[in-house]
């Protein structure tokens, strides 16, 4: 607990140089995985503004063309999207295949996802990534290791619907969770130490089969990532 608390202090005392804003105390699990709170406003030329015409929160509408999720998320972290621990982690030795790269989503093969949803996992190992770990809440970690919300929208320079989906719980959600799991490989999502879990999300209803999305999704140790997938056509 006590180191918890030094964590928090932390966020607290980092929140204050950055300006960012922190919600506490009800949100404390995003707390522990970085603000949900936008960055401040990106200077021109700056990675939090790679589109034109970003949202209120830097998030770019569309993929830009010369795209680059290492970048754009370490930057974005460092201004408060990620706890500053773990950025020091993200920026050490292998940090980007140990750390951030192991945050990014992406599309496994396995078991088709229901009509209306999105199958995801985090860190492909096709790019040299470390594939996502998942840890349910414990007496010692009583927040746990698992993406609590992801948040998909159309790659739309316009007005588009962004879905967010919720997983209260982790290897199971709650009843109220429109967020569920599925296993890559046979049928316990904890296998392999959750790196088996596949996060079924719903996906909006103006995005076609072969259209890309924006995944912008939260950790709730690591905080914030942003990257862009094509759905399966
Ligand atoms: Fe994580």
């Amino acid at each position: 607990m006590q180191s918890r608390l030094a964590h928090r202090r932390e966020l607290l005392r980092y929140a204050g140089i950055t300006g960012v804003t922190l919600l506490l105390p009800s949100t404390v699990a995003c707390v522990r995985g970085g603000s949900s709170t936008p960055p401040a406003d990106p200077e021109p030329g700056d990675p939090l503004a790679p589109s034109a015409d970003p949202e209120p929160d830097g998030l770019p509408l569309v993929r830009p063309a010369d795209w680059d999720p290492i970048s754009f998320n370490r930057e974005r972290g460092r201004a408060g999207a990620i706890p500053p621990e773990y950025m020091a982690k993200i920026d050490g030795p292998d940090g980007v295949a140990q750390h951030l790269g192991k945050h990014l989503p992406f599309l496994p093969e396995g078991p088709l996802a229901p009509s209306g949803t999105l199958a995801l996992m985090w860190g492909d190992p096709a790019l040299g990534y470390a594939r996502h770990p998942n840890a349910a809440a414990t007496a010692d970690d009583p927040i746990g290791h698992w993406y609590d919300w992801i948040r998909i929208r159309r790659a739309f320079d316009g007005p588009a619907e962004e879905r967010e989906s919720h997983f209260s719980a982790w290897p199971r959600g709650g009843e109220e969770d429109d967020g569920h799991y599925a296993a890559q490989r046979g049928t316990d999502p904890a296998d392999d130490d959750g790196r088996n879990t596949v996060y079924l999300a719903v996906l909006p209803s103006d995005v076609q089969p072969g259209e890309w999305v924006r995944i912008h999704a939260h950790c709730l140790t690591h905080g914030e990532y942003v990257d862009f997938l094509r759905v399966p056509a």
